[in-house]
C-alpha cells in the first residue's frame, strides 16, 4: 500500500461503481480555509490557547459547554465566515449528478457538501441548522440565530437558557439516522473515505461496517496514516483537492 496508485485503475473504478458510499472528516474541508483537528495545524493544536480551554476538545465537550460556551460561538463565527466547497466536495456532488452516490455520511458541521450540491448527505455529528435552548428545549432554526453566530457570540432563547446548535458533542448521541445508517447500511461497490483521521468512534466504525458487509473496492485519501489502513485497497496520502481534480479531469 502506498501513495504511488495507477490513476487509470481508479478512474476505471469510479467509472464502474453504480452505488458509491463517501464516508468524510474535516481533511475535505480544510482547502476552503476552516483547520482540521487533528491535522498538523489542526485546531487541536492551537485552539487550547487561543480561548483559554482546559483541554482543545472542551469546546465540543457538552459539560464544558453549559459553563461556558462562548469558545464554541467564538469558533462558530470562524466556521461561518467566507467559506467555499472544495474541489472535493464538487466532485462528490458531481458523482451524485451523475448517480452514482448511495450515501455521504459526514463528521462534518460546515455544511460544505450540501453548498457543494449532494442532497445524500447524513451529517453523523449533527447540524447547524436546526438548534435547542438548554434550559426549556425550545426549538429554532439556524436563521433564529444566525445573527449570534455571525457575530460570534452565545444565543439565548427567551426564556434565558443558551441556545445550542444540534452538533454532536461530546458526551452526547449521535442522530438516530446514524444508527440506522450504521445498522442497514446502504448498498455499496465502491467504498471512498475522504480526509479523516478515523480516531472518533463511534463515527470510524460506519465504514468499517461497510467493509464488513460488503465486498466493495475501497479508496481511502488522508494526508496521514489512520489506524483502519490495512483494510483498504488504495490508500492515497495526497492532498485531497489535488487527487478528486486528476481524477474528475479523467472521468469527464
Ligand atoms: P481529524 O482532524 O481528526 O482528521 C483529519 C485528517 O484529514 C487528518 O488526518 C489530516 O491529515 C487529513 N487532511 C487534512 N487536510 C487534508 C487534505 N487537504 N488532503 C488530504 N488529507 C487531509 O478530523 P476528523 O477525522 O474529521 O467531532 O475528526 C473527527 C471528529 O473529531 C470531528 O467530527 C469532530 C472532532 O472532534 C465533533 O465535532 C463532535
Amino acid at each position: 500500500m502506498s501513495s504511488k496508485y495507477n490513476l487509470d485503475e481508479i478512474v476505471r473504478i469510479i467509472e464502474d461503481a453504480q452505488n458509491i458510499t463517501v464516508f468524510t472528516g474535516a481533511g475535505v474541508s480544510t482547502n476552503s480555509g476552516i483547520p482540521d483537528f487533528r491535522g498538523e495545524k489542526g485546531l487541536y493544536s492551537m485552539i487550547g490557547q487561543k480561548y483559554d480551554l482546559p483541554y482543545p476538545e472542551a469546546v465540543f465537550d457538552i459539560q464544558y459547554f453549559k459553563q461556558n460556551p462562548i469558545p464554541f460561538f467564538e469558533l462558530s463565527k470562524d466556521i461561518f465566515s467566507e467559506v467555499h466547497p472544495t474541489i472535493c466536495h464538487k466532485f462528490v456532488a458531481w458523482l451524485e449528478e451523475k448517480g452514482k452516490i448511495s450515501l455521504v455520511m459526514t463528521q462534518n458541521i460546515d455544511m460544505l457538501h450540501q453548498l457543494a450540491g449532494s442532497k445524500k448527505v447524513l451529517e453523523c455529528h449533527g447540524t447547524y441548522t436546526t438548534a435547542h435552548c438548554l434550559s426549556c428545549e425550545k426549538a429554532y432554526t439556524i436563521e433564529d440565530i444566525k445573527d449570534s453566530l455571525m457575530a460570534g457570540q452565545v444565543p439565548y432563547c427567551e426564556c434565558t437558557g443558551i441556545i445550542k446548535p444540534d452538533i454532536v458533542f461530546f458526551g452526547e448521541q449521535l442522530p438516530m439516522e446514524f444508527y440506522k445508517a450504521y445498522h442497514m447500511p446502504p448498498k455499496t461497490d465502491l467504498l471512498m473515505v475522504f480526509g479523516t483521521s478515523l480516531l472518533v468512534q463511534p463515527a470510524a466504525n460506519f465504514p468499517l461496517k461497510i467493509l464488513d458487509r460488503y465486498d466493495c473496492k475501497t479508496i481511502l485519501v488522508n494526508f496521514e496514516p489512520t489506524p483502519y489502513d490495512a483494510g483498504f485497497e488504495y490508500v492515497i496520502n495526497e492532498d485531497l483537492d489535488a487527487f478528486c481534480g486528476k481524477i474528475w479531469e479523467a472521468l469527464r
